[in-house]
């Protein structure tokens, strides 16, 4: 090699150097995704006597920093903050809760500096927060909510790593537009499928018969299906000039029902009331009386079934056409109770409703 060419191939590699240490130089540190959490209480806030103290605990003790502050690698996989949305036990979740909440989510995700929301939430009525907000969030950003089992203080605690976990999830890709998801043990879910099946183990949030959405393998959120019911910014739920909704509540029959329940939550104002029907939605024959004075005053009546799985068929085990009722799908009645609430925040017309039923 003569002396020129040496030369021409240093600058050569000079160059090349230099523009290696500018790519790298401009090249960001991968960004964190902002999440908010908000906190509501339940079992992932609370707190036992023992390691042991499984049952017995106290729910709802543990504010929303106590939770972060808890799961210092939360920093690592987001920029997280808290606000404490109330601090209740589940089984006292309100109406005036859910709306605040809601109103609040969708306040955040409008801002272009949150990218997506953690809800913590008692076990037993999560799946029905999650379906409201399903139905009112309006916004593909993700929403997750998440819960525990067991609380903090005892061995094997599993609200830590769902915290973890549901965080992970608020701040991935492929959760946009999946609708508000519910993320425990290690298992994504739809807010409209899923439901509490078992009273007290970490494997109890179930999807009957349609299953999860997908699953985490170690950080990593992998999705095997994506929710066809419409969900979210696909609604026709508007619940931001609201500050209550319609009174709906659920009527269980039983062997040797009367029809005493159905009077007696027609005489306390429901709007609508949602049966929990035997085998496929059945009505005995001994609530009808109750049944049509309750229509005669403007009652909507949904047909569900206490049953857990399956479809209630339209003008199967009751003649809807003839009585106007309307067949509750494979909602549960808890979830058909959300549904109907919001439906008749826009019609009280069967007809409509039915549509709905099918829709959402
Ligand atoms: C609750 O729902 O607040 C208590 C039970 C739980 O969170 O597991």
């Amino acid at each position: 090699m003569n002396r020129k060419t040496y030369l021409l191939l240093a600058i050569l590699c000079l160059f090349m150097f230099s523009l290696q240490a500018v790519c790298f130089a401009a090249e960001e540190p991968a960004q964190l995704p902002n999440i908010k959490i908000l906190a509501t209480g339940g079992t992932i806030a609370g707190s036992g006597a023992t390691s042991t103290t499984t049952v017995g605990y106290t729910a709802a003790v543990a504010p929303v920093d106590a939770l972060i502050n808890n799961v210092p690698e939360l920093k690592k996989v987001a920029n997280v903050s808290g606000e404490q949305i109330s601090q209740i036990a589940s089984e006292n979740m309100t109406n005036e809760v859910w709306l605040k909440l809601a109103k609040r989510v969708n306040q955040l995700l409008t801002q272009d500096d949150v990218d997506g929301i953690v809800i913590t939430h008692g076990t037993d009525t999560l799946e029905e927060t999650a379906y409201f907000l399903n139905l009112v969030v309006k916004s593909d950003k993700p929403v997750v909510v998440v819960g525990s089992m067991r609380p903090p203080t005892a061995m094997s605690a599993d609200g830590m790593l769902n915290l973890y976990r549901a965080t992970i999830l608020a701040g991935s890709k492929d959760a946009v537009g999946k609708g508000v998801m519910v993320m425990l043990n290690d298992t994504i879910h739809s807010g409209r499928d899923v439901t509490k099946t078992i009273t007290d183990r970490v494997d109890t949030f179930r999807a009957p018969e349609i299953g999860p959405l997908g699953f985490f393998t170690g950080d990593k959120a992998v999705f095997y299906r994506a929710p066809l019911r419409k969900h979210t910014t696909a609604t026709e739920f508007d619940i931001t000039k609201l500050s209550d909704l319609p009174r709906v509540d659920i009527v269980y029959h039983y062997a040797n029902n009367t029809g005493v329940m159905i009077e007696a939550v027609t005489k306390a104002g429901a709007k609508g009331i949602v049966h929990a029907g035997t085998g496929n939605g059945s009505i005995g024959k001994v609530e009808y009386p109750a049944i049509e004075a309750a229509q005669k005053q403007g009652v909507v009546i949904v047909r569900s079934a206490r049953v857990g799985n399956g479809i209630v068929a339209r003008n199967g085990e009751a003649d809807d056409d003839k009585y106007n009722f309307v067949a509750g799908d494979n909602l549960n009645p808890q979830k058909a109770r959300i549904l109907l609430m919001l439906a008749l925040t826009k019609t009280s017309n069967p007809q409509d409703i039915q549509r709905m039923f099918w829709e959402y």
